[in-house]
């Protein structure tokens, strides 16, 4: 089942807040309910972010009331601006918003035909993601062995993209092909991706996985107990890997421990234009940290500090898969995206 679907007018995602105690489908059909959506965190994950943007635009045009291509235009780019402002650091947002965009204004046609064909690229970027996401698998699984145990951190599964996953995408082939591996899975505070959507996710599909709070992964490794770590990326550039704050942490400790560090991520996620000095670091609200499903956990007033994601530099990673293949850290300094 994919994760986003365009129908008619109408972009149909899960809420992922809600996950796993309820399973609460949300319908929109404006620009803002999407910007809503992903600043709540309903919709979440680098590759669903920039299926999201795409659709966010996809809906502004197919509800325009424009009547000439300027008019329906500057609907669009109020739209983009908009999405802009929802989340600075999972670059997948700015390359979809980029892409469409980019055409848009490329194209000489009318209001109507500029209408159908934002429609038509938003669902273009969803599919490609869904076939992305199938090769990433394919070409993950060829570095999993029978038996295997994989360390995941954050959702880098179908949750996170149009469908199948990206670091889950690998596990999914590597399990489809029948071989007998299990993945523990770190909790990721504080919004706990890893607890509610990738032990949802595995356990749906009868994949064998083992819930870890974060600060359990040094000691997993240190008894041996994983022999592979996969996680995704929300920008990848010349430099380092953007992901989930906790994600260097475990780089740290992989590297410690002799474990390869692979980032599976497709190439919607590459930034080759900036180093890791350039890019924003989410900061979300202290009640992400203080407050766990609504029970306060600290003192009122504390100060709290809550970046959404880390920078793992790129000597900690062994390599990245995409769906062009795998990549050295040296083939990926020569990658341009
Ligand atoms: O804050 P989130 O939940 O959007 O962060 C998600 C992650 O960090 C994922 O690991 C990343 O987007 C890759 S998803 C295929």
């Amino acid at each position: 089942m994919r994760t986003i679907e365009w129908n008619n007018g109408t972009v149909e995602t899960i809420d992922q807040m809600k996950l796993p105690k309820e399973v609460v489908f949300i319908r929109m059909k404006t620009c803002g309910e999407v910007a809503e959506a992903i600043r709540t965190m309903k919709i979440r994950g680098a590759p669903l972010l920039g299926a999201s943007a795409a659709f966010a635009l996809a809906l502004t045009a197919f509800h325009t009331k424009a009547t000439n291509r300027e008019r329906l235009f500057q609907e669009l780019q109020e739209s983009e601006k908009a999405i802009r402002k929802t989340r600075p650091t999972a670059v997948n947002l700015f390359w979809a918003l980029d892409r469409i965009m980019g055409k848009a204004q490329a194209f000489s046609a009318d209001c109507a035909v500029l209408a159908k064909f934002v429609v038509e690229e938003a669902k273009r970027i969803a599919d490609e993601d869904v076939a992305a996401n199938h090769l990433i698998g394919r070409h993950g699984a060829e570095l999993v062995q029978d038996g295997d145990v994989i360390l995941t951190h954050c959702n880098a599964g179908a949750l996170a993209t149009v469908d199948y996953g990206t670091a889950l995408g690998v596990v999914r082939t590597a399990w489809e092909q029948g071989k007998r591996i299990r993945v523990f899975a770190d909790e990721t505070r504080p919004l706990l991706q890893g607890a509610r959507l990738t032990a949802y996710e595995l356990k749906r599909d009868g994949i064998p996985v083992t819930l870890i709070t974060d600060n359990m992964a040094g000691y997993v490794m240190s008894k041996h107990m994983v022999n592979m770590v996969i996680v995704g990326a929300d920008r990848i550039l010349k430099d380092a890997v953007v992901n989930k704050i906790g994600t260097f942490t475990v780089a740290v400790l992989a590297k410690e421990h002799k474990i390869p560090f692979y980032v599976a991520a497709p190439k919607s996620t590459f930034d080759m234009s900036k180093t890791s000095a350039e890019v924003v670091i989410e900061e979300r609200t202290p009640e992400e940290v203080t407050v766990i499903g609504g029970n306060r956990i600290a003192p009122e007033g504390v100060d709290v500090f809550n970046p959404a994601f880390d920078v793992t530099p790129l000597e900690y990673v062994t390599a990245i898969i995409c769906e062009d293949g795998i990549l050295s850290k040296h083939d990926f300094s020569r990658f341009d995206a």
